[in-house]
């Protein structure tokens, strides 16, 4: 496998390998000029608040952030500053090992425990993208002992997986309460006891001479439930909202969020799961981790019996196995469609 970075590293490149060469439409989507856009954020200290008032005003927020956007940022949560630079640091290490070191992770299948690669399916991709990647499946089962370098990265990211899934089951209970459902709704349709998958995605997006013409990630959305995503200093996301691509700079120390095919099967389309793609730049590597939380592998979700009514508003979706739908969004190319469509 030749890695974006060791691409990049191999020399000075001032243009692009064709096969990076990703076409653009003629209508390109426009990107909204950013004081027009302001994407949702949500101050999750006052979701957990002891005061009523608060808590309520933060649940209907979060709903609306949901339905308008899916997607939003988060602020004042509780995970440690601390921890996300490690996640970070710890990132960059890994993808600073020797390319032999790498290779003992160069995974083939898609539920591979830790896999590193290039584009998005290096053996199907026809255009390669400007990325390079380590996957993980951080649970329910996650090897401490599989990822052995850089030293303590793994104790890193099991600590961090240990609070993002604090946060994420809070979010999760709180868009459950703005759907006016019992707090646990979406926690039991993911069958919480027995384990909820999360696969975490770490990014790396190192400088590219061609930044216009090659692309990082495409456009599409993600198969989980919810997304939580971190990111270094630099800016590269973009999401889709009312038909215009809205560029995405997070605060320091913040969360994104963003809803995923499995909330938007489960609401039977009325929260919508967000397309979004990831530009790249030629002044330094932008490092972005996402980890989406989906059910059990095992698990079929359907459109809730709370979101349909056969006469007006009937299931638009069929119910698959997420470990299916996982498989289906893998052995297709991004097209910048989502894979809901095919269900
Ligand atoms: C992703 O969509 O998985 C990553 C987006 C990003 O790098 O910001
Ligand atoms: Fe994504």
């Amino acid at each position: 496998m030749s890695s974006v970075k060791q691409l990049v590293e191999s020399g000075c490149i001032a243009s692009i390998p064709s096969k990076y060469v990703f076409t653009r439409s003629l209508d390109e989507t426009p990107t909204l000029p950013q004081p027009e856009a302001i994407i949702p954020v949500i101050d999750f200290s006052l979701l957990t608040s002891g005061n009523a008032e608060q808590r309520t005003k933060a649940i209907k927020d979060l709903g609306k952030a949901c339905r308008e956007w899916g997607f939003f940022m988060i602020i004042n949560h509780n995970v440690p500053e601390k921890l996300m630079k490690d996640m970070i640091s710890g990132s960059q290490s890994f993808f600073d090992l020797r390319e032999e070191e790498k290779q003992e992770y160069a995974g083939k299948a898609l539920f591979d425990p830790i896999r590193w690669g290039t584009s998005f399916n290096a053996t199907a991709d026809e255009t390669f993208f400007w990325r390079d990647y380590l996957k993980i499946h951080v649970h329910p089962h996650f090897n401490v002992n599989a990822l052995t370098k850089p030293a303590g990265f793994s104790e890193v990211i099991q600590e961090y997986c240990k609070q993002t899934r604090e946060l994420a089951g809070e979010l999760l209970r709180g868009i459950s309460k703005s759907l006016g459902l019992e707090e646990i709704y979406i926690e039991k349709k993911m069958n919480k006891e027995s384990g909820p998958h999360e696969l975490m995605a770490i990014n790396l997006y190192p400088p590219c001479p061609q930044p216009d013409v090659a692309m990082g990630l495409p456009p599409h959305t993600d198969h989980g439930f919810i997304t939580l995503l971190m990111q270094n200093e630099l800016c590269g996301l973009q999401v889709l909202y009312n038909g215009n691509w809205v560029s995405i700079n997070p605060f320091p120390n913040s969360f994104l969020v963003n809803i995923g095919d499995h909330m938007e099967i489960l609401t039977n389309g009325k929260h919508k799961s967000v397309v979004h793609r990831a530009l790249v730049n030629n002044k330094a590597t932008r490092i972005s981790i996402g980890t989406a939380h989906g059910p059990t592998l095992d698990t079929v979700v359907s459109p809730a019996p709370e979101f349909v009514d056969y006469k007006t508003h009937p299931p638009l979706y069929r119910g698959i196995k997420y470990r299916d739908y996982m498989q289906l969004q893998q052995s297709n190319q991004l097209n910048g469609k989502s894979c809901l469509d095919r269900i």
